[in-house]
């Protein structure tokens, strides 16, 4: 799903820079941008597929596909965010500003437990850019597909970053 390695190496030194910050700022950053990123990209996608699907899907049964695959990552996706938001990242800030921790002691298993759905995240994603060819619309393809592949790019591309960033920066300095 990285289109280009060169990018991704910049961009990764970009973000390691965030192993220098506070694990509250960070987690605070991963909130702001990257949930709501994913928030804001899953309704755009949705919204294309749907769109897709109705349109064009009676001549063109892939984007049933899509929109069935669009689906499933998007409900798996929002489990997510919704588990990190109410179990992980409470326990992280509360530990961060020396409050009582209820689930401290829980805390490594849901981290393994979260690394498997970053894992199940991007293979359903990856489900999808087979689908499409690399998220990459053939020549004269109708708008819509145009618009729902570029939509899949740039949700793939905030996904990236964004589990970077909790794999290999957030979990590493609270595991
Ligand atoms: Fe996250
Ligand atoms: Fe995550």
């Amino acid at each position: 799903m990285i289109q280009d390695p060169e990018q991704w190496n910049r961009d990764r030194e970009e973000l390691d820079a965030w192993k220098d910050v506070s694990i509250t700022d960070l987690v605070v950053h991963i909130m702001k941008r990257y949930h709501r990123e994913t928030r804001f990209g899953m309704a755009e996608l949705e919204g294309y597929a749907e769109e897709a699907a109705l349109l064009e899907g009676h001549r063109f049964p892939l984007f049933l596909q899509i929109r069935d695959e669009v689906d499933l990552f998007c409900t798996e996706m929002r489990g997510h965010l919704k588990m990190e938001e109410v179990t992980l990242f409470p326990a992280i800030l509360a530990k961060e500003q020396g409050r009582e921790v209820q689930v401290e002691a829980e805390l490594m298993d849901p981290l393994e437990l979260l690394e498997d759905e970053h894992t199940a995240a991007a293979g359903l994603l990856k489900r999808i850019w087979h689908l499409t060819q690399g998220f990459k619309a053939p020549e004269g393809a109708p708008q819509i597909q145009k618009e729902l592949y570029k939509a899949c790019q740039t949700l793939a591309e905030s996904l990236v970053r964004h589990v970077y960033l909790e794999n290999d920066i957030l979990f590493k300095k609270i595991g």
